[in-house]
């Protein structure tokens, strides 16, 4: 029955985006799948990817709706492409005695590899932040999980006696570094990822079953560290993502304070949690929400070498990096040696055009959380790179002195460090234990023996 003027009725129907003109029954909203509610808005575009319609009769449009229903599984709110939500990142104030802005029943989480000794990067953008939230978390509800993720370590390059030994070394002097961070086992659990590794890895399992590979493919660091080497090209580096989602996930974390460059990563967790939620109909996982502190200040510490890329342990060059253990001389000597620039009759925060002593004043104002302007103030009068970057040393040095004699103490006792990181995983594994319970449920896997 394809009558002349009812096909162009239908063209003229399928001109307009499809959910002007069909019925799906269900719309996906990036949150869930929700019933449709006839003559309401039922696609937010910013929310969701969509086709417009090209189809001629009504069987057609039911096609191009189910399609647009397995792309909503499929890519929807797929976030490698849409950048992270506004509202999923969350700034503590830059005064450390403010309240946090954290509800009541938050689960503050978050993790770092055992991969090399912790760095003014991992300090400011993380475990400083970590503490402070630490010592703010106080209501009866909220709790702080921070681990030692010590199963993400075996994705660099691990093989042999040798590397085993340093693994176990590493992991054992991580802790002794978040210790002498000031995180404190009596606020916060401290537990190595392997101590829990059974529910980590199922539920990284059931994540896995739901991650699309192509937006694994484009994740950033997959693509910096494959380094275009087949022979580097492992199952775990690719999948690690999704393991770290999972260990988010498995605390049903709410606020996971971490710097820069884990944000691609934050970005796949949430993208996972709603879709877990959606295909089981559920709210099992809260979408978690990324923590920045200071303002922002130090959540992306630069090379001393190379402003143009983060600090990292993975670098192979020392000068590039300052190590919370290193002594007066050794930070002395490397920031002494930082990269600037030639003008040194004024020192401002520019980015763009000055990146090494933005990067350096970057680093001032993360240590002493102040804003950028009082730090620019206090550079005012200084007139050369000597008092430069004597200024930037003093900072340094008396932030990190606490840390350094603190390590000290930690290091050489491997008892306590052990037992904290056994009551740690106790304390984690129950509530892992707990979460995993209420997925193989949702999941249809029946309750563990
Ligand atoms: P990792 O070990 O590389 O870094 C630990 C923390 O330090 C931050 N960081 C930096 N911050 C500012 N400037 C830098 N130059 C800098 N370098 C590192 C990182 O952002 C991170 O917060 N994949 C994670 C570990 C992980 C994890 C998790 C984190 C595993 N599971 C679950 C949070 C939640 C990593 O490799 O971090």
């Amino acid at each position: 029955m394809s009558s002349a003027p009812d096909s162009r009725a239908a063209r003229n129907r399928c001109a307009k985006p499809l959910w002007e003109t069909a019925r799906p029954r269900f719309v996906y909203n990036a949150q869930r799948w929700k019933p449709l509610i006839p003559h309401t808005p039922i696609i937010d575009p910013n929310n969701m990817s969509y086709i417009r319609g090209t189809t001629k009769n009504a069987r057609g449009i039911t096609q191009a709706w189910r399609s647009v229903q397995s792309r909503g599984m499929a890519d929807a709110a797929a976030p490698a492409t849409r950048g992270t939500r506004p509202d999923s990142v969350v700034y503590l104030p830059e005064d450390p005695t403010a309240p946090l802005p954290l509800p009541d029943d938050a689960t503050v989480f978050s993790m770092i590899q055992p991969t090399g000794t912790v760095h003014l990067g991992n300090y400011l953008g993380a475990l400083r932040p970590w503490r402070s939230i630490q010592d703010r978390c106080e209501g009866p509800g909220q709790r702080v999980i921070y681990g030692v993720a010590d199963l993400h370590a075996l994705t660099v390059p691990h093989k042999g006696r040798a590397a085993a030994e340093a693994l176990r070394a590493r992991r054992q002097e991580c802790v002794a570094t978040l210790l002498a961070c000031g995180i404190d086992p009596a606020r916060a659990t401290v537990a190595f990822q392997s101590s829990v590794a059974g529910l980590h890895t199922e539920l990284f399992w059931q994540l896995s079953c739901l991650a699309p590979m192509g937006y694994l493919n484009r994740m950033t660091q997959w693509k910096d560290k494959r380094g275009g080497d087949p022979q580097r090209e492992r199952l775990g580096l690719f999948a690690y993502p999704v393991l770290q989602a999972a260990d988010i996930l498995v605390y049903r974390a709410t606020h996971v304070p971490v710097g820069d460059d884990q944000g691609q990563h934050l970005e796949l967790t949430r993208y996972l949690a709603e879709r877990f939620n959606a295909w089981f109909e559920c709210d099992l996982f809260p979408v978690p929400r990324t923590l920045y502190c200071g303002g922002g200040h130090g959540k992306k510490v630069r090379s001393l070498q190379d402003p143009a890329k983060k600090m990292s342990k993975s670098s192979g060059d020392p000068m590039s990096l300052v190590y919370v253990t290193d002594t007066p001389e050794q930070i002395r000597d490397k920031i002494k040696r930082a990269r600037t620039d030639s003008i040194s009759s004024s020192f401002y925060f520019d980015p763009e055009n000055r990146p090494g002593v933005s990067n350096l004043l970057d680093i001032v104002a993360g240590l002493q959380d102040k804003d950028m302007a009082a730090v620019e103030a206090e550079c005012a009068g200084m007139r050369d790179y000597g008092a430069f970057k004597g200024y930037v040393t003093e900072v340094v040095v008396e932030a990190l002195r606490p840390v350094r004699e603190r390590y000290a103490r930690f290091s050489g006792d491997a008892a306590y460090l052990q037992s904290v990181a056994d009551r740690g995983a106790d304390a984690a594994g129950e509530i892992a234990a707990e979460n995993m319970k209420r997925v193989r449920e949702v999941v249809g896997l029946g309750a563990r023996r």
